[in-house]
């Protein structure tokens, strides 16, 4: 058994291809196609065994795309552990406009989940043995999912021990965060709908982060600000990184990559400065590259030499 697992409520094959330039009605005509598995936490379970480390991933399985799912994960190296659901597993369409370098995501919906299914994913993890020592949950809920199946999942993950890490958002994420969640790794509009405030500056944001942990709701709060940085705040201390100066050439998995990195790192032992150089230097890897492509581990080393952490 693993350290790690994943749990994605909502995975999906991500279908993306690249066109001189988007115009209606005309036939436009890609000039490549490639599917990748994708979903929070398929992708932090992806990003994991990139860096050299072994996280399983737990999502439901629903239809062809769902089978295809599994069997481009497979082909990654990614264990699976899934469960079959009635409705179809989702497709998400990604299209580059090389006229202007702009990338285009369109996410769909996703399917319906019945009790029956999404009990079974929370019973799934309750089974597992022997249980990891960190259950990571990321992405939005479906469709028929309670707004507190997060919350839920953070009891399992305490009943037995293990650390419960989240990125998600909206009430899904205020509802765990009142449960009490070791990790969590909002962005900036994440915070600003958990915290209820609307923060202005670094210091504001980093006082709001410092509230969630003072209270109890959260052992760590790794807050990522995109191009602004990130901060990574626990009870006795605020690291702060500055942003990596890159052109991002994607907008497709950085808060993945960046979670992937920090928890691998931490779980390795590995000390909270040198885990969150790594984190914010695999979000950067992430955006370097068109297309919807993770990080690379090449990019992640070389570009986590020039992160520089500051204590505030
Ligand atoms: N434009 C950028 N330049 C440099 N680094 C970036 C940029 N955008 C993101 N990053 C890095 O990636 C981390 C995560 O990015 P971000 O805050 O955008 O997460 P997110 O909103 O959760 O992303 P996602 O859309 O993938 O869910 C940032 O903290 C930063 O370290
Ligand atoms: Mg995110």
């Amino acid at each position: 058994m693993t350290d790690i697992v994943t749990i994605t409520l909502n995975p999906a094959v991500d279908l993306s291809t690249s066109v001189d330039r988007i115009q209606p009605v005309a036939k436009l005509r890609g000039k490549s196609q490639r599917r990748d598995p994708g979903g929070g936490g398929i992708n932090v379970a992806r990003v994991i065994r990139r860096l050299g480390g072994d996280a399983h991933a737990i999502y439901p399985v629903g239809g062809a795309i769902g089978g295809l799912l599994r069997q481009l994960l497979d082909q990654e190296g990614v264990v699976s552990q899934t469960w079959t659901i009635a409705g179809e597993t989702r497709e998400d369409f990604f299209v580059d406009e090389i006229a202007t370098g702009k990338q285009y995501r369109f996410i769909l919906p996703g399917p319906h989940l019945s009790p029956s299914e999404w009990q079974h994913c929370l019973s799934l993890v309750a089974a597992i043995e022997p249980f990891p020592r960190l259950v990571v949950a990321s992405g939005s809920l479906l469709e028929g999912v309670p707004l507190d199946f997060y919350a839920r999942v953070a009891r399992i993950a305490r009943q037995r021990g293990a650390g419960f890490v989240l990125d998600t958002s909206g009430p899904a994420l205020a509802a765990a965060v009142a449960e009490g969640v070791d990790l969590i790794k909002p962005n900036l509009r994440e915070m600003r709908e958990l915290s209820g405030s609307d923060p202005s500056d670094a210091y504001e944001w980093e006082a709001a982060a410092k509230a969630l942990v003072a209270g109890g709701k959260a052992g760590t709060v790794a807050l990522t600000m995109g191009h602004l940085g990130a901060a990574l705040v626990t009870r006795n201390e605020v690291l702060r990184a500055r942003p990596i100066p890159i052109t991002p050439r994607s907008a497709v998995g950085a808060g993945d990559s960046f979670l992937a990195g920090l928890i691998w790192r931490l779980s390795s032992g590995a000390s909270r400065e040198d885990a969150f150089r790594l984190a914010v230097a695999a979000g950067a890897a992430a955006l370097i590259h068109p297309g919807t492509e993770l990080c690379r581990i090449e990019d992640v080393e070389r570009l986590a030499a020039g992160v520089t952490i500051e204590k505030a």
